[in-house]
């Protein structure tokens, strides 16, 4: 049971928890971003770098999963260690998020896969939702909701905003190249939300499309234009 100053300290926690922006700057990063935004890259490279650059994502994201502490037997001697408290329950957003998720499973890979449906309307840029299956253990873990774009914010909050009506409270959003507006967005509606981005680009264009970005992931992704 927390003591009154205990409980005061959480609360004010609570309260003033303002989103986490954290912007994972890292040569190898850097490098394969600088492969997936170049035009002339085809389908096998892009989904090649983008599957590396979320598995590089993976160790820093994951830095502050709480662990719990455990006693075991080593074939010399008993040893007092770590492991984690809690599940990890990876969503990506479809369709381009499913590129990051074998990235991260590689390192995680008792993890388990949430879906999470969207489009962008072209004329409105409003998110469109079409399917959500989640795991049951998605409740008590830790989600990373997965996807390369946060452009307007839109999809992510909608995906976000699904994620903690099934029950979730521990959830991570992890774009690979996001533009002010839609850390805004998320930072106003989510504040209890982490943002981890590889970059952080300049702006939006007038067709919602982030500058100077990589062009539409899942498109790109999938050979699909
Ligand atoms: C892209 C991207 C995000 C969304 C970002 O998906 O993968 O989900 O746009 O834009 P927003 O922040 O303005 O909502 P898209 O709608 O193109 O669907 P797709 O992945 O199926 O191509
Ligand atoms: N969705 C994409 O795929 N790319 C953008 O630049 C914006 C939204």
């Amino acid at each position: 049971m927390l003591h009154d100053k205990e409980s005061q300290v959480l609360l004010f926690s609570i309260f003033t928890k303002k989103t986490m922006l954290k912007i994972l700057d890292h040569p190898l990063i850097s490098h394969k971003l600088s492969i997936i935004r170049r035009k002339e890259t085809g389908t096998k490279d892009f989904r090649e770098n983008l599957d590396e650059i979320a598995n590089l994502m993976a160790y820093e994201i994951t830095k502050d999963v709480p662990t719990k502490s455990v006693q075991i037997e080593t074939p010399v001697g008993i040893c007092q260690t770590a492991e984690l408290a809690k599940e990890i329950v990876l969503i990506p957003i479809l369709r381009a998020g499913l590129g990051m998720v074998d990235g991260i499973s590689n390192l995680i890979p008792t993890a388990k896969v949430g879906h999470i449906g969207l489009y962008r309307d072209h004329d409105t840029l409003e998110p469109k939702d079409y399917y959500s299956k989640l795991p049951p253990n998605t409740t008590d873990a830790v989600v990373l909701v997965l996807d390369p774009m946060l452009a307007t914010g839109g999809s992510a909050s909608a995906a976000i905003k699904t994620i903690k009506e099934f029950g979730a409270d521990i959830i991570k959003l992890v774009c690979i190249v996001g533009a002010p507006e839609g850390v805004a967005r998320i930072e106003k509606e989510h504040p209890d939300v982490d943002i981890y981005l590889a970059a952080l680009d300049e702006k939006l264009n007038d067709k919602g499309y982030i500058v100077p970005g990589l062009g539409d992931a899942g498109d790109r992704l999938f050979g699909t234009k």
